[in-house]
């Protein structure tokens, strides 16, 4: 039997569902929201939303499919558009935080580039951090210049200088805060401000904050974006992505990933969507964990300096505890010894895990100058945060005790 999907609150960016009405924030706290919202039950009355596996949707004649390709109907068509998971999935990020509409990728790299090549037009420009993920900068310096797309890098520790940036073919302003591997943290309201002042478009990628910590759309960003892949999975399962933001926006990035296919899987939705209703317990722990490693690490006398946003001694403290609720799970340390220090220090790991993820259950540490930016310069490297005894924890669940320990014994 036909089951007859009912869905609610559309407005038409494809079958993308926007929150047009605020559930009353007075009352529903995030923790609801993230448990609460989900799609109308089947028939069947199940209490945990099922498993949407199928690629395409049927129509009940000619009519319902002739209205459903133009949009006077909108409703799932085929999963490359939208499916029921990818929708609830959405739906709970724009609840998070506080976004009109969203489109679910397979990765949070598939978010960051759709994004772009959807807004951009040869010969724009764009103003970023120049500590951004090392794909995200690869996209700027070596895939968008073949489009005539120019990227100009400002410091993100002298947001100062955006300004002195701002061509009048510039059209989005990019930061990450905070940012990956560095763990620096940039103004939002700062950001907001002058995204305002220029008429650029603001796009934040919120992904070491989680929208529990932070919500960049408060501050004045248009759009923001997230790797699900990290704390909003938690647990190192599935790969994903979200773009969330103005309905406007969200429209223009629709339309291009419905022809171009970089959708999230129904499967990684489902998990994703049910990942976001423990996003807050999850992230406390980790958070508090982290706290307590810092601390930690900032006494240990083999470290030379550690930046975590919740500890006095991280640059932009103040600015941290204005725009985050929690300082996160990533902590950069700088290791006495450098590059031979950094290796010898992930030989010695026992419990901890070498991985290229972050945000896990696992706690994970990784040595950036060895690995995923061995290729670049000295130079390059120190442009983008990166120094040569450069270590980037990212604190898990387990007993915190332990962690320290693992740590502890590593850098003796
Ligand atoms: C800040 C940040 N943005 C984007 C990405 C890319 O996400 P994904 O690996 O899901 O493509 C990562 C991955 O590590 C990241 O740390």
């Amino acid at each position: 039997m036909f089951v007859k999907f009912k869905i609610k609150e559309l407005v038409p960016i494809g079958a993308i569902r926007v929150k047009q009405k605020k559930m009353n924030e007075q009352e529903f706290g995030f923790e609801t929201q993230a448990i609460r919202t989900h799609l109308e039950k089947t028939q069947f009355q199940e209490h945990s939303t099922p498993l949407y596996l199928s690629s395409s949707f049927v129509f009940e004649d000619a009519e319902d499919m002739r209205a459903s390709f133009t949009e006077e109907k909108v409703r799932n068509i085929y999963s490359r558009f939208s499916n029921p998971n990818t929708t609830e999935f959405v739906d709970k990020v724009c609840a998070m935080e506080g976004a009109e509409a969203g489109y679910a990728f397979a990765t949070g790299m598939a978010a960051i580039y759709s994004t772009f090549a959807a807004l951009l037009e040869s010969g724009d420009h764009i103003v970023s951090a120049g500590s951004v993920f090392g794909s995200t900068h690869a996209l700027f310096m070596t895939y968008f210049p073949k489009w005539n797309i120019e990227t100009t890098y400002f410091d993100i520790n002298k947001p100062e200088t955006i300004e002195s940036f701002i061509k009048p073919n510039t059209k989005i302003l990019y930061a990450e805060t905070p940012t990956n591997p560095g763990v620096d943290v940039v103004d939002l309201e700062l950001l907001g401000a002058i995204a305002k002042k220029h008429n650029l478009i603001l796009i934040i990628d919120n992904c070491f904050a989680t929208p529990y910590i932070q919500q960049p759309i408060k501050f004045g960003a248009h759009l923001v974006i997230h790797s699900a892949t990290k704390l909003i999975d938690g647990q190192g399962r599935v790969l994903g992505g979200v773009a969330v933001g103005e309905a406007e926006l969200i429209r223009k990035i629709y339309l291009f990933s419905r022809n171009t296919g970089p959708a999230m899987s129904p499967f990684n939705a489902w998990v994703l969507s049910k990942s976001l209703e423990t996003l807050a317990v999850r992230v406390d722990k980790h958070c508090e964990n982290a706290l307590k490693v810092a601390e930690f690490l900032e006494s240990h006398p083999n470290v030379n300096s550690v930046k975590y946003p919740f500890l006095k001694s991280h640059p932009k403290y103040e600015i941290a505890k204005k725009q985050m609720l929690l300082g996160g799970n990533i902590i950069a340390i700088e290791i006495k010894g450098g590059l031979e220090a950094g290796r010898k220090f992930l030989d010695k790991i026992k419990l901890c895990s070498l991985s290229a993820n972050i945000g896990d259950v696992k706690t994970i540490v990784t040595h950036p100058a060895s690995t995923t930016h061995s290729k670049l310069s000295v130079e390059e490297k120190l442009a983008v945060g990166i120094t040569e005894g450069l270590v980037r924890v990212s604190v898990g669940l387990e007993t915190v005790k332990d962690i320290i320990a693992d740590l502890d014994q590593a850098l003796s």
